[in-house]
């Protein structure tokens, strides 16, 4: 007999299949044993009788959670629940036994979980987590791939620094110092002048120095840039590009959504066009609200809540100063205090969840920037090139995709967002 997924149980009403997992959890009456068999695909009840299958009764009653089996039984629909199917239980093995498993029912601290990460994503929430997040990665390819984006892979050992020098990562390449890239942005822009509009989605780092909701020191992120694209187009498309991704979650994971008991109104609403605020007009809000802020202050998560809470969807703040930016922005040529860049804020406290902007494309202009941040130049000097060589008006951002999952699924913390999360304190498993 072949395996069957419980996935697919739907099309095996009515017969004997074999089931090959685990034990999820189990119950049990004086007659009856509930066992809930989980095999990666979905989660089963499966019951096993006394009077029909004693042998498998008397085996099932030595069966500790976690411990790897197989199951054969005749699969029927759940009498009240639509599209829940159970296994009426025929024949059980044990395949290897699962003694003092360490995750319980029960409740647990977030410590003691974290430390058995790599048993913790065997659990429902954490699965259902993880699928979400397989959806919005492809839903990402897709809506770039339909562009006739060309994916570009960016290097992972680099020898610049791309977002300030305060949080690399340092490490030793055959003898020569290198950093773990931060972003894949300064190679796309030499891809996006070979290719057009091109994209590159891989692992960032950031040796970010302080314990947050929504910082990781390893995050994936997807990079497009587009060439002879302005900031105005720049936003249109990350708008687009958002309000894709969130669909394909609300079609093909509102299964896993209702189990995270995430509210759905709020995601429904992401759709074009995004308001839009000037980092001028967003001072004035946190100052109409009470907040001491100026000119010149960055935003912390507490200023974007407020900012973003003043919307019902996900809204964009641009033209900050550009002294708060990295060195490539380019200057708004209406007021060079400000850069052609643009943060899109997610609602419900959320907060900046895509950042990016115009590139500077004037080689004397992106010289003084460099020196400027006091960023060696001779490390710069291809970057530098793409201007010497018919430079043109770029630009492009990049998405944390931990922060939309945890946005998408209503996750007060990034942590349960990765598989393996890497944290100032988290290094294992
Ligand atoms: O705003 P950031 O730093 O922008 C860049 O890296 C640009 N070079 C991107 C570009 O234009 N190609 O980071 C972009 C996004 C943030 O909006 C956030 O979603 C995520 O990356 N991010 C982090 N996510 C988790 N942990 C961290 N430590 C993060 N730092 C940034
Ligand atoms: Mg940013």
């Amino acid at each position: 007999m072949t395996g069957v997924a419980i996935a697919q149980l739907s099309k095996h009403v009515g017969e004997t299949v074999e089931l090959r997992g685990w034990l999820y959890n189990k119950r049990a009456s004086k007659k009856l044993q509930f066992l809930e068999v989980r095999d990666g695909s979905g989660i089963v009840q499966c019951v096993v009788a006394s009077q029909d299958a004693p042998e498998a009764f008397e085996s099932a009653s030595r069966l500790s959670q976690e411990c790897a089996l197989v199951v054969r039984g005749v699969v029927s629909r759940h009498p009240k629940h639509e599209g829940v199917y159970e296994l009426a239980v025929t024949e059980l093995e044990e395949l290897s036994p699962s003694e003092g498993y360490p995750i319980s029912p029960k409740d647990h601290g977030t410590d003691f979980l974290m430390d058995h990460r790599h048993l913790w994503i065997r659990s429902r929430r954490q699965h259902a987590i993880l699928r979400v997040r397989h959806t919005i990665v492809r839903a990402i390819r897709d809506f770039f791939d339909a562009r006739d984006f060309t994916l570009i892979d960016a290097p992972i050992f680099t020898p610049n620094a791309c977002e300030g020098t305060s949080t690399l990562f340092e490490t030793d390449f055959h003898g020569q110092p290198a950093f773990l890239t931060q972003s894949g942005q300064l190679y796309m822009e030499a891809a996006a002048a070979a290719f057009g509009k091109v994209y590159c989605f891989g692992p960032t780092f950031r040796a970010e120095k302080s314990k947050t909701r929504r910082h990781l020191a390893e995050f994936w992120m997807v990079e497009p840039e587009v060439a002879f694209m302005d900031l105005a187009g720049d936003m249109e498309l990350a708008e687009e590009f958002l309000a894709h991704v969130v669909q394909r979650v609300l079609t093909e994971r509102s299964a896993e959504l209702q189990l995270l008991e995430r509210d759905t109104g709020p995601l429904q609403r992401v759709k074009p066009p995004f308001p839009r605020l000037t980092y001028t007009d967003a001072i004035q809000l946190l100052c109409d609200h009470g907040k001491d802020a100026r000119f010149g202050d960055d935003f912390g998560a507490e200023h974007e809540t407020i900012i973003s809470s003043a919307f019902d969807r996900p809204m964009i703040v641009h033209r900050y100063p550009a002294e708060l930016k990295a060195f490539y922005m380019k200057r708004d040529p209406e007021n060079s205090a400000l850069a052609l860049c643009m943060d899109v804020l997610a609602p419900e406290g959320y907060g900046e969840v895509i950042g990016g902007g115009q590139r500077e494309d004037d080689l004397t202009l992106l010289e003084r920037a460099l020196a400027l941040h006091q960023l060696d130049k001779s490390a710069f000097e291809w970057y530098l090139d793409l201007r010497r060589y018919g430079s043109f008006p770029h630009a492009g951002f990049g998405l944390g995709v931990e922060r939309l999952v945890a946005w998408l699924c209503g996750l007060p913390h990034v942590r349960e967002t990765i598989p393996f999360p890497r944290m100032l304190t988290r290094l294992s498993p």
